[in-house]
């Protein structure tokens, strides 16, 4: 007679695994890994920024990504699209309120008035590269992470900095073979453009059954911002609306004469857009932002004076000038012009090795070879000698070592030229020496050929 268990485990049906499907975490919207191919591109417009800012004697600063959010509410302005819809703003476990700084100036405002770089030799010249934040509807061109490079000169009034800086930023595009449209405007002190602002607002009141739902909002709110609005029929509107440079008081104009007159002396080509304004508040006089290719909907890069927002932040006042570009928009550009760029440079040598024993010299060699500047590679955890080899002929290296128990007793080692598969053997001992000369007449012939 069975027992109470077996009756109970005889009831049980085999169990079917239930197989739970896992999703897979997704990368955030508006959000991109930089992969490994992708890399040449970066590094080339790095190493140009760098350049660029050893040869105009600026140094580097980094911000931290997070700050207070009041910082960019009184730096960028509380009714701007930046600040009203785009920050990625959290309290956190201290019931601090922060943000994800959405640009750099703000933060290096802070950083110099709070590092008193004023009593620094003036101006201070300042740059920084790295990744930023906004939360713009995805888009072409229109990320919610985006990288910045981006410069900065503070404390100096003269328009010669605002010269030199759109200098500097035309050449930086240059260097990176990108024609660049640059495109300048000033809009002026708060005393002139106060009026403006009136003149504007009077025009548009008379046409606000023509302009769109967020027009209308502005018309009250931030007057400036309805110039640089997309909608056709708002875009038809700017072309009659009231001009920036005929409301400019004579400081201001002068301003801008001086500054369009440095541009001319060194011939540099740029076009006065008098309905630029940029989407940030704290800019004075001088603004300008630079365009890719013809068509392209969104700027490379942008920047203008903000003489006004050291002092709005507490500290004492200062005039700066600055500009910034979105890298990701600068790759996009390169690769729809096909621009060359380096790739990395490749291995000479790969290092193949047969077995424990003569895997583990070869382990020794590797790091050797590298110290010596040999540009070498490996794949260590391959064991046939054919599949290592394969590896080798697709990086194009130049010359294989060969490592096995035989060589390895001998003290010798196996160097194949990669080209005509010729073998020879040489002294392990004398090996690093070898491969240099190997390399070095490899390179001469080269060279030969070429010239
Ligand atoms: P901005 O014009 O707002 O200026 O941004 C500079 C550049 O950042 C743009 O020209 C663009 O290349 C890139 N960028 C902006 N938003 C995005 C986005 N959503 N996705 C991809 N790229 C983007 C500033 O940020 C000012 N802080 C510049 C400045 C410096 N003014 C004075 N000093």
């Amino acid at each position: 007679m069975p027992s109470n268990v077996d009756k109970a485990t005889s009831s049980v049906q085999p169990a079917v695994a239930k197989v739970k499907r896992i999703i897979p975490p997704q990368l955030v919207r508006g959000m991109r890994d930089i992969l490994p191919p992708e890399w040449r591109w970066w590094n080339f417009i790095w190493q140009k920024v760098e350049a660029q800012a050893r040869a105009y004697s600026f140094e580097r600063l980094e911000t931290p990504v997070v700050e207070k959010t009041n910082l960019f509410t009184r730096a960028i302005g509380a009714t701007t699209d930046i600040v009203e819809k785009e920050m990625f703003s959290f309290v956190d476990q201290s019931d601090d309120h922060l943000s994800l700084r959405p640009e750099y100036t703000a933060g290096l405002a802070r950083a110099y008035i709070e590092h008193g770089m004023l009593s620094l030799p003036q101006p201070v010249k300042l740059y920084a590269l790295g990744p930023t934040f906004r939360h713009e509807r995805p888009q072409s061109g229109r990320l919610r992470q985006f990288w910045q490079f981006d410069f900065e000169i503070m404390g100096e009034a003269a328009a010669v900095a605002d010269s030199q800086l759109i200098i500097l930023a035309a050449g930086l595009f240059e260097s990176l073979q990108l024609p660049v449209n640059v495109q300048i405007n000033s809009v002026g002190c708060p005393t002139c453009r106060a009026v403006y602002r009136q003149q504007l607002q009077d025009y548009y009141r008379t046409k606000r059954s023509v302009m769109c739902e967020e027009c209308k909002k502005r018309l009250q709110r931030n007057p400036l911002r309805l110039l640089d609005c997309k909608e056709e029929s708002c875009q038809e509107l700017k072309a009659n609306a009231p001009q920036m440079v005929d409301y400019l008081c004579e400081i201001c104009k002068a301003h801008f004469v001086r500054l369009l007159e440095h541009l001319d002396e060194v011939e540099l080509a740029y076009q006065l857009n008098p309905y630029l304004v940029r989407g940030l508040d704290y800019y004075t006089r001088t603004v300008f932002e630079l365009w890719g290719q013809e068509g392209s909907r969104s700027a490379l890069g942008g920047g203008g004076r903000y003489d006004n927002l050291i002092s709005d932040l507490g500290g004492q006042p200062t005039p700066a000038v600055g500009f910034a570009a979105g890298l990701e928009r600068i790759v996009s550009e390169l690769k729809g012009r096909e621009i060359e760029v380096p790739a990395p440079p490749a291995p000479d040598l790969f290092l193949a090795s047969l077995g424990e024993a003569p895997r583990k010299k070869a382990l020794r060699l590797f790091e050797e070879l590298r110290r010596q500047g040999v540009r070498v590679t490996e794949s260590f955890t391959k064991d046939g000698l054919k599949h290592q080899l394969e590896i080798a002929n697709r990086l194009g290296v130049k010359f294989a070592l060969v490592l096995g128990q035989k060589e390895l007793m001998d003290g010798t080692i196996i160097v194949r030229d990669m080209e005509n598969g010729i073998q020879e053997i040489v002294d392990l001992k004398k090996v690093v020496s070898e491969v240099q000369k190997r390399l070095a007449a490899h390179q001469s012939n080269i060279t030969r050929a070429t010239n």
